[in-house]
């Protein structure tokens, strides 16, 4: 049985057999090739979101899919019973480029989140030192597990499943003195992530970064960033701590690292892994062969392919049309972030989940966050020109917002019906080609 190609059956399987804690809009991927995605109807979308900051590579990749191709058929999984040269390479690899001295991989950011957070406990506790507590940011993001919805500064994704994992404590973002009175004999490490992706593109201030460091310095605390969505060039750096000169003890990643195949990983120092001995931490599929090829494979691609370069050299692009966009409509409140991880905040005459739409149903793809943010996270490998298109599109769409009663504020939060699906997905799919192609620049 196969339902590929079939958007409904999709729905109707997904409605009944899934776990309904996702909202998808009504499309299905079954291909893709370079920053383009195509659906069950062969219609073309351009990804402006990249699978949330995880296909770095883009899609077909060369490097990467005859990578994955040869592990999977020399060798899906081997155990940690072994030595997994796979492992090794990109443990190298990952050292090699940062300030790191050892790697743990896992499979996900939340757990590279664990690792991290397990790590900075056991760092005291083999030292007999009753340091347990780690701070974290106001509307930080660092994953779904107890332990992450329990870092998380956003109660939303910890209320309903109290009593929280206690030891952690939330401040303010960029405010040196609330993080300055929160520390305390207990402090064990303070975990931020540079630019905050999830609650809206927030980048941490450089002078808050570098104060924060000498305070973990002074007081014996750790200083954990979470890289996950940051890392791998996503920040036009290999890691975004690079950007601010500050160099943490440990490091978490994830999401880009295997262009699409999950893998997490917890990166740190000698010294530090000292709190972790064998046994206190493992995972039956981190690091396995198949993950660690993908992994290994993305780095080449971005060493050694002029990917960092392009992420610099498009997003000051987009940086610069969109400012220009920006003098434009007075609707657009502000556009943020690092690399190719941008936020574009809008006023209220323009819900973020309205321009999703209008912006899907022109063939691209973004994401909403919160009410009135879209996020822009492309594969690393898109080009000025398909940024071009990006930035076209949302000027075609902008210039048709006319105040308070614009076509955009008439979107709802909420997922059309299923009719409303069915016509528009047929009519987008009829039209979609065209008119990403019509978005191309007259000099492209
Ligand atoms: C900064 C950050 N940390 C952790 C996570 C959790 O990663 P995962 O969904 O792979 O568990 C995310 C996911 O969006 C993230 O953005």
């Amino acid at each position: 049985m196969s339902i590929e190609n079939d958007l409904e059956l999709i729905e109707d399987y997904d409605k009944e057999y899934c776990l309904q804690v996702f909202a998808p809009l009504p499309v299905a991927f079954t291909k893709g090739k370079g920053a383009y995605l195509y659906d069950t109807q062969n219609a073309r979308y351009l990804d402006m979101i990249g699978g949330i900051a995880v296909n770095s590579l883009g899609y077909g990749n060369p490097r990467l899919t005859s990578a994955v191709t040869k592990q999977a058929k020399d060798l899906i999984h081997a155990c940690n019973y072994y030595y997994i040269p796979q492992r090794s390479e990109l443990a190298y690899r990952l050292c090699r480029v940062s300030f790191a001295d050892k790697v743990f991989f896992c499979n996900s950011g939340a757990e590279a989140n664990e690792a991290a957070i397990k790590l900075a406990r056991g760092y005291y506790y083999y030292r007999d030192i009753n340091k347990y507590e780690i701070i974290t940011a106001n509307m930080s993001f660092h994953g779904r597990t107890m332990g992450t919805i329990a870092a998380t500064g956003q109660d939303k994704f910890s209320r309903p499943f109290e009593p929280n994992v206690p030891g952690f404590v939330h401040v303010p973002f960029n405010d040196i003195d609330a993080m300055i009175q929160a520390v305390n004999p207990h402090t064990a490490a303070i975990m931020l992530e540079l630019v905050q992706g999830e609650s809206g593109v927030h980048p941490a201030d450089k002078d808050y970064i570098i104060e924060i460091k000498k305070l973990c310095v002074e007081k014996d605390i750790l200083l954990i960033f979470d890289e996950v969505q940051t890392g791998i060039g996503r920040t036009g750096k290999m890691f975004c701590y690079q950007n601010y000169g500050v160099v943490p003890d440990i490091m978490t990643l994830a999401k880009g690292l295997g262009g699409g195949v999950p893998i997490g990983a917890m990166l740190t120092t000698d010294k530090v892994a000292t709190g972790l001995r064998p046994g206190d931490h493992g995972s039956t599929f981190g690091g396995n062969p198949l993950a660690c090829a993908a992994g290994n494979a993305v780095m080449e691609a971005i060493e050694e392919d002029g990917i960092i370069d392009n992420v610099q050299e498009v997003s000051a692009e987009l940086f610069e049309k969109l400012g220009k966009l920006r003098s434009k409509y007075n609707c657009i409140r502000s556009v943020r972030g690092q690399g190719l991880l941008i936020g574009i905040e809008f006023d209220d005459t323009i819900t973020a989940a309205g321009m999703r739409e209008q912006l899907f149903s022109m063939g691209i793809l973004v994401s909403a966050i919160g009410k009135s943010t879209i996020r822009l996270a492309p594969p690393l490998i898109i080009t000025k020109a398909q940024a071009g298109m990006f930035i076209k599109a949302l000027d075609k769409i902008l210039k048709n917002v006319t105040g308070p009663k614009s076509v955009l504020n008439k979107i709802k939060d909420s997922l059309p019906s299923k009719k409303q699906i069915k016509e528009s997905t047929e009519s987008i799919n009829n039209a979609k080609v065209d008119k990403l192609d019509d978005l191309l620049d007259d000099d492209n």
